[in-house]
């Protein structure tokens, strides 16, 4: 069940999914602009239209924020790929694609992808263990980014990385302020400009980045903070982090392409 009106306008719009109902609140008047776009696009695709009620579209949603509406799909699932492609013809000659290894919460891979899709990452790759697959809460976090941008997804993301720093691409990995890393040097984002095809490898919620993948790092960037931290609060929230790493990161491929 996709709910939301991005996701469920996104779904029926890009051919992904299989949708075979759309239910809607049954509303008193005219339903929302939004509401009536994601019929139009239903109509247009065939798929029949059921009215329900706020409470049965809560017990089909599990109760969460659908908007009016929410559409019974086939699932969306990682793209998978043995060894990763060549980039295609076309894409940017200093491409950036972000590697996940171990998020968890959907409202993390959500935010992550909105903001990728944004800011102009080429691919999102996450690990399939220990990862959240592709749910509808995620679709929503995304505001229907996922619908719209494929995700691949790898059973051994070491692997995938020796392939591409073999390619001559560079591993980039993040760390926390005053942790200490054994080999790469660690070099504020703000100081550091991409110069090379590249892969922002990112920790999940709980662990952080798993040792084997930072042994694989060229360099690791830490984003500084501009006060003096209270002991308690360390760290930034890993969607947040990534945002911020990204944008530093592609603007200074602008600059060096
Ligand atoms: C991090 O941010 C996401 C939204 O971007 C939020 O849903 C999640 O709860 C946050 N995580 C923590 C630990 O605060
Ligand atoms: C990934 O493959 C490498 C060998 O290339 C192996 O050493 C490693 O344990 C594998 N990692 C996982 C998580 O399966």
């Amino acid at each position: 069940m996709v709910f939301g009106v991005a996701p469920c306008l996104l779904a029926l719009s890009q051919r992904r999914r299989k949708p075979t109902r759309l239910f809607v609140k049954r509303a008193e008047g005219q339903p929302r602009e939004a509401v009536q776009k994601v019929c139009e696009a239903a109509l247009t695709r065939g798929v029949p239209i059921q009215h329900v009620t706020k409470r049965d579209l809560e017990k089909m949603t599990g109760a969460v924020v659908h908007q009016g509406v929410c559409l019974q799909a086939s699932p969306l699932g990682f793209v998978t790929e043995e060894k990763p492609t060549r980039p295609q013809h076309g894409s940017h000659p200093l491409p950036l694609w972000v590697v996940l290894d171990g998020v968890q919460d959907p409202m993390n891979l959500g935010s992550i992808l909105r903001s990728a899709y944004f800011l102009g990452v080429d691919r999102v790759a996450s690990s399939i263990r220990n990862s959240c697959p592709l749910t509808p809460v995620v679709s929503k976090a995304s505001s229907g980014v996922m619908e719209v941008m494929e995700v691949y997804g790898y059973n051994n993301l070491s692997d995938v990385i020796k392939v591409k720093l073999g390619q001559g691409w560079q591993a980039i990995g993040t760390v926390g302020l005053g942790e200490a890393s054994a080999g790469a040097s660690v070099v504020p984002c703000s100081d550091f400009q991409m110069s090379k095809p590249t892969l922002l490898l990112m920790g999940g919620e709980g662990c952080g980045l798993s040792p084997d993948l930072r042994e694989l790092c060229d360099v690791l960037l830490t984003i500084r903070p501009r006060r003096d931290l209270h002991h308690a609060v360390d760290s930034l929230n890993v969607s947040v982090a990534t945002g911020i790493l990204l944008h530093s990161l592609l603007s200074s491929r602008a600059v060096a392409a």
